[in-house]
């Protein structure tokens, strides 16, 4: 991945502390790694820790006057080779669907022409609800592509679909949509 620039989003989700081990991983593959998380998002993993591993400052307000770049959303969107999102909460879900851009990660998601690779998190409940169901499907026929959700333990301690993809199963996602494009 080296020389290519990937943009991680975190939403609100228990499974946001995955989300370190996944810009870990992607800065040891050679990756330029830039992350945006909602305000929901920081309340389970905090800012620091994705400065530290992303080695670049995080984007975490829209509104952040003291950013090098006037709209930091687009910034990012331009600069990405691929978005990864992870985890992608059915809230996102359902704001990314209707192409809503009120928070850094919807904002740099709608920003960009790059892929963007979808990691969804949630309680069965909520990835088997009708509105889940139709937004999954909104999205897929937009072009949006998905790692997971499997079946496994949950943060609930039950047993269900809504886990999200492991760290290396999400890398090998971002892997094959970072394919080099034949020459010629
Ligand atoms: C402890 C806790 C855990 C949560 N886990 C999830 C989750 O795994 N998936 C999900 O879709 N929402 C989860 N939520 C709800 C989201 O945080 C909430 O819908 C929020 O608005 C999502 O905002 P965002 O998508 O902008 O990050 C959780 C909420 C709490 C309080």
């Amino acid at each position: 991945m080296t020389g290519r620039t990937v943009v991680v989003g975190v939403c609100g989700g228990v499974a946001a502390f995955k989300a370190a081990a996944l810009v870990s991983a992607l800065r040891r593959e050679g990756a330029a790694v830039w992350v945006a998380v909602t305000r929901s998002g920081r309340r389970f993993v905090g800012e620091a820790t994705f400065r530290a591993l992303s080695h670049n400052p995080v984007l975490v307000d829209l509104w952040d006057p003291h950013g090098p770049d006037p709209e930091p959303h687009v910034a990012l969107g331009e600069r990405a080779d691929l978005v990864v999102v992870a985890p992608a909460t059915a809230h996102t879900l359902a704001k990314l669907a209707a192409g809503l851009a009120d928070d850094p990660v919807c904002a740099v998601v709608l920003s960009t022409r790059a892929p963007v690779l979808l990691a969804p998190a949630m309680a069965e409940s909520m990835w088997l609800h009708p509105a889940t169901r139709r937004n999954v499907q909104a999205l897929r026929e937009m072009g949006y592509r998905f790692v997971g959700p499997t079946y496994g333990r949950l943060a609930s301690g039950q047993e269900g679909w809504g886990r999200m993809a492991e760290p290396e199963e999400i890398l090998k996602a971002a892997r094959e949509l970072l394919q080099p494009l034949p020459h010629g």
